[in-house]
């Protein structure tokens, strides 16, 4: 890896804060053993911003973004030293039936625009050149659903963090200088009971979400359990809630009657959205769990360290 050259704040960072967008294709795929797949995968990330720009540019409404993201062996066998300071593989949280599960993947591409078809060019412009190279772990197609819900029926998102704190919330800075402008993203992919769900009574939906279904508005302190799903994912650090910045979308096959969310977390640490894990599978206090998994299992769990454009335009040596 060359040396990095600028200062940390020309580092710019990849489109990690962007709009919420009407479709998303979360691409993962693990790198082939052998000298030349690694090459290849180090060539890719050279021409990544030229691609995406590319195909970006067939349609400037259409606000296509894409961020690449890898695992911690992949970084070791395709990158070595340095290394991000927190990546490490994705740690399962298990508690009873409940298993966050912790599921091979090298790298991640998380392509947001506002139609299927430029996200669905730009996963093929990438695979073109990567396909002797990777396997393929898993590909979603997600759409947004009504207004920003998810297929349980909710409003997803709403808590964000915009702007200059969304921005902080994501972006490493001077706690890790080699790779500030870089960030961390977790991904899970999870199916939902709908039978299941949809046989509670909306008040009842309402209370495990922590949120009114119709109106999006945050039930009221005493009427929210302290097992809702928006109390367990509050979390702080001397006195300050640490925010991370979401970017769920819904996916599905109808004829299969298969009902999902992807999750998608990014912050400028792992801890933040672990100890959310921990609080969801294991209970804030043990036992005081996020009831939603009761209807939705988590199929696939995977953490990437997504490094600033100019790292990434440097790990090509
Ligand atoms: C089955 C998968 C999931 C679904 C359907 C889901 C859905 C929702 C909904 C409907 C809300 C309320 C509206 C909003 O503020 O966005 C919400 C909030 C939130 N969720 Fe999730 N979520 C899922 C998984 C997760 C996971 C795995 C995490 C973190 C590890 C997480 C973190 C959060 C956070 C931080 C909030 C905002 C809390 C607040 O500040 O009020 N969610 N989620």
């Amino acid at each position: 890896m060359k040396g990095l050259k600028g200062e940390l704040s020309s580092r710019r960072p990849q489109p990690v804060v962007a709009p919420l967008t009407r479709a998303a294709i979360f691409l993962v795929v693990t790198v082939n053993p052998g000298d030349d797949h690694r090459a290849t995968v180090r060539a890719l990330c050279e021409d990544f911003p030229a691609l995406v720009r590319a195909v970006a540019f067939r349609d400037l409404e259409g606000y296509l973004s894409c961020v690449i993201g890898f695992g911690s062996a992949a970084w070791d066998r395709v990158f070595g030293d340095p290394r991000p300071a927190e990546l490490h593989e994705f740690r399962d949280v298990r508690a009873g039936p409940r298993h966050a599960v912790s599921t091979p993947g090298d790298i991640l591409f998380h392509i947001r625009a506002a139609r299927t078809d430029l996200c669905f060019e730009l996963a093929t412009q990438f695979m073109d050149r990567l396909r002797q190279a990777v396997t393929p772990v898993d590909e979603v197609h997600g759409f947004q659903y009504f207004d920003d819900r998810d297929l349980i029926g909710f409003v997803d998102g709403t808590e964000n963090p915009t702007g200059q704190l969304a921005v902080e919330a994501t972006i490493i800075g001077e706690e890790d200088a080699p790779f500030a402008g870089g960030s961390y993203v977790i991904v899970q992919k999870y199916l939902h009971d709908m039978a299941a769900w949809n046989a509670l009574s909306t008040e009842a939906q309402e209370r495990i979400i922590g949120r009114t279904k119709l109106s999006d508005i945050e039930l009221a302190e005493g009427i929210k359990p302290t097992s809702a799903h928006n109390a367990l994912t509050i979390i702080e650090e001397n006195g300050k809630e640490i925010k991370i910045l979401r970017d769920n979308m819904p996916f599905g096959d109808a004829a299969r009657g298969e009902f999902g969310t992807y999750f998608i977390g990014y912050a400028r640490s792992p801890r933040p959205i672990e100890q959310m894990l921990e609080n969801m599978f294991v209970g804030r206090p043990p036992g005081n769990y996020d009831r939603l998994l009761d209807f939705s299992r988590a199929v696939t769990g995977t953490l990437f360290f997504v490094p600033s454009l100019d790292l990434l335009e440097s790990l090509t040596s």
